[in-house]
């Protein structure tokens, strides 16, 4: 089985017990006790306990030393005995207990190192044809059953052989450097989030899972890119090194999208450009900004009121038209809101004209944004559904418009439309399968996800809607965030695979493990990972938990991904040669 040749592997490919166990139950964890030194296992290891036909398997979730006399143990008695004696003394009267925390377990057959293995394992083959399969934990080894390091194999078994197609490298284990893989077929099945601290390295994990995706083409992915980070080339802030982007790496099946009328992000061409009709903008668009823009209660009766008067195709154009606190003199000479003002437009809907007006005034921020235009060149909305229906990919680039608001607008009124279109072709593939294709299964992406999934608007955003019930539907969303403790609870709880770099903070913690077994013993691993490049492997999209050293984002992964070196080609060579 192959492993990282850049880890050198710190323990050999032990076949030879770590342990045994003394103690422990199904609730509790396991206890084992330890038979080499404890420098050699780390927290985390991924551990392997033999017992009868079954296998164990588990994570070392804390190391204690132990003595039998614990005046052995408060005094440097070796000192004083003789070199022998000594020895005796460290692994008899002091020693080191592991902590387990086991997972899952499997039955196996007859051990091949005992008596009678080929007589006894062709019998115990006779009433188990196929390979018994991996269950959740739910008996205990027996006392003293060995306890040995996890090889490769073990890894392989559990997380998926790295050569088949389906499955996916995503990083390392951490002592012997062994690959573990997640199964894309199931990852996309539900979804999934990326969390950790601020420089974890969550950007660059889920451009590697966007690579796998995008190469393993099962599922179209769009993602929303607020801070201009996966279609294009980028210089890393930290390292300077080139960072190479999605659409570098597969041109032709990503495009990019740049929000506005806009020829170029940091100087690179995107393919098409997004602007948003006016028509296109929904009541629920604007409630959904009632945090960013400061909105009042009053705010969805102004809404319905406009609707009312002229549509939903017209409410905002006509509302946009309209003059804020414009007066004319009636006959009398007396002051009158003008024709064409808005306080005009609220006496007449039987609206408060003061509500009317604060609308307004609050939406000028939208009313002044230029990617909303009276009429589209062409149909860029449209185009983004259907690269995404034909199984391409769409990066949108929010280029220079980094506000939250234009986040919030783009990413909710997209999703919505995409939700409808998904939610429709589902509906009618379902009932005439035979004329209808299957929906294309879609993931999308969000960064800074506590913005769009947060407690107060979780209820209003196409987003939960989407991680609630669009599996079905075939889109699942994928999301990104440093802060997981603000993300609504029932959105956190229907994530499938969860994988979280450091967290220092106790309800982050607390939020990524929600739901999940086993969650005092993963609290203390979660928060002594490595600030960097290490994560945690958690939920329904894997067996079960385990941390992880990342797989590397750089020039090699980028080769391995795309079957070629991208050697001195620059991003324009490779956009050249397919024709741009
Ligand atoms: N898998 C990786 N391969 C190569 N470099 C990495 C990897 N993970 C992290 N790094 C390094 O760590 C730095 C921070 O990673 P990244 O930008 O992904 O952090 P982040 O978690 O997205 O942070 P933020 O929350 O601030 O966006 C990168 O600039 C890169 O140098
Ligand atoms: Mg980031």
């Amino acid at each position: 089985m192959p492993y990282n040749p850049n880890l050198k592997p710190k323990i050999e490919n032990r076949k030879f017990p770590v342990g045994y166990v003394v103690g422990g139950s199904l609730k509790e964890n396991l206890r084992v006790r330890l038979t080499i030194s404890p420098q050699e296992v780390q927290e985390g290891a991924f551990v392997v306990v033999q017992s009868g036909d079954w296998q164990f398997y588990g994570l070392v979730t804390d190391l204690m030393l132990g003595s039998t006399d614990p005046r052995f143990a408060d005094e440097q008695s070796e000192l004083r005995l003789p070199g022998e004696l000594a020895a005796l003394l460290h692994g008899q009267t002091l020693y080191t207990t592991l902590e387990v925390l086991p997972a899952l377990m499997q039955e196996v057959g007859p051990d091949p190192e005992g008596p009678n293995f080929a007589r006894l394992y062709t019998e115990w083959r006779q009433s188990h044809p196929k390979d018994p399969p991996l269950i959740p934990i739910k008996t205990i080894p027996s006392h003293h059953a060995p306890v040995r390091l996890a090889h490769a194999g073990d890894i392989a078994a559990i997380f998926g052989d790295p050569t088949d197609p389906d499955n996916f490298v995503l990083g390392y284990t951490r002592e012997q450097g062994y690959p573990v893989c997640i199964n894309l077929k199931k990852f996309v099945q539900r979804s999934s989030g990326v969390f950790g601290a601020t420089g974890t390295g969550k950007s660059f994990l889920t451009r590697i899972l966007l690579a796998g995706m995008i190469k393993y083409n099962q599922a179209s992915v769009l993602v929303f890119d607020m801070h201009n980070e996966y279609g294009l080339d980028d210089t890393a802030s930290d390292t300077n090194q080139r960072v190479i982007g999605l659409r570098t790496i597969f041109p032709g099946q990503v495009r990019v999208v740049a929000l506005g009328r806009t020829a170029s992000i940091r100087g690179q061409s995107p393919d098409f450009t997004l602007e948003v009709g006016e028509s296109e903008i929904a009541p629920e668009d604007i409630e959904m900004l009632t945090r960013e823009l400061n909105l009042k209660e009053t705010t969805p009766t102004t809404l319905a009121a406009l609707v009312h008067t002229f549509g939903r195709a017209q409410w905002f154009s006509e509302f946009k038209k309209m003059k804020q606190g414009a007066v004319i003199e009636d006959e009398e000479g007396k002051k009158i809101p003008a024709p064409d003002s808005v306080e005009a437009w609220a006496r007449q809907a039987g609206v408060n004209e003061a509500a009317a007006a604060g609308l307004h005034g609050k939406l000028n921020r939208l009313f002044d944004a230029p990617y909303i235009v009276s009429k589209t060149v062409g149909d860029s909305l449209g185009e983004i559904i259907r690269t995404l229906e034909s199984g391409r990919h769409v990066v949108l680039s929010f280029g220079d418009y980094e506000s939250d608001l234009d986040y919030l607008l783009i990413s909710n009124l997209l999703t919505r439309k995409i939700r409808e279109k998904w939610e429709e072709h589902t509906n009618q593939y379902r009932s005439h399968p035979e004329k209808t294709s299957e929906p294309r299964p879609l993931v999308i992406v969000v960064e800074e996800a506590h913005k769009l999934l947060n407690h107060e608007m979780a209820q209003q955003t196409a987003f939960s809607t989407i991680a609630r019930e669009m599996r079905k539907y075939y889109v699942t969303l994928l999301i990104i965030d440093q802060r997981p403790s603000q993300i609504y609870d029932e959105v956190l709880s229907q994530l499938g695979t969860r994988i979280s770099g450091w967290l220092g903070d106790d309800s982050d913690i607390q939020a990524v493990l929600s739901g999940l077994a086993g969650r005092d013993a993963l609290r203390g691993m979660l928060a002594r990972l490595q600030p960097k490049e290490e994560v945690l492997l958690l939920g329904w999209g894997v067996p079960m938990p385990i941390p992880v050293r990342s797989r590397r984002y750089d020039e090699k992964f980028v080769q391995e991904v795309r079957g070629r070196s991208l050697g001195k080609q620059s991003e324009a060579d490779i956009l050249k040669e397919i024709g741009f």
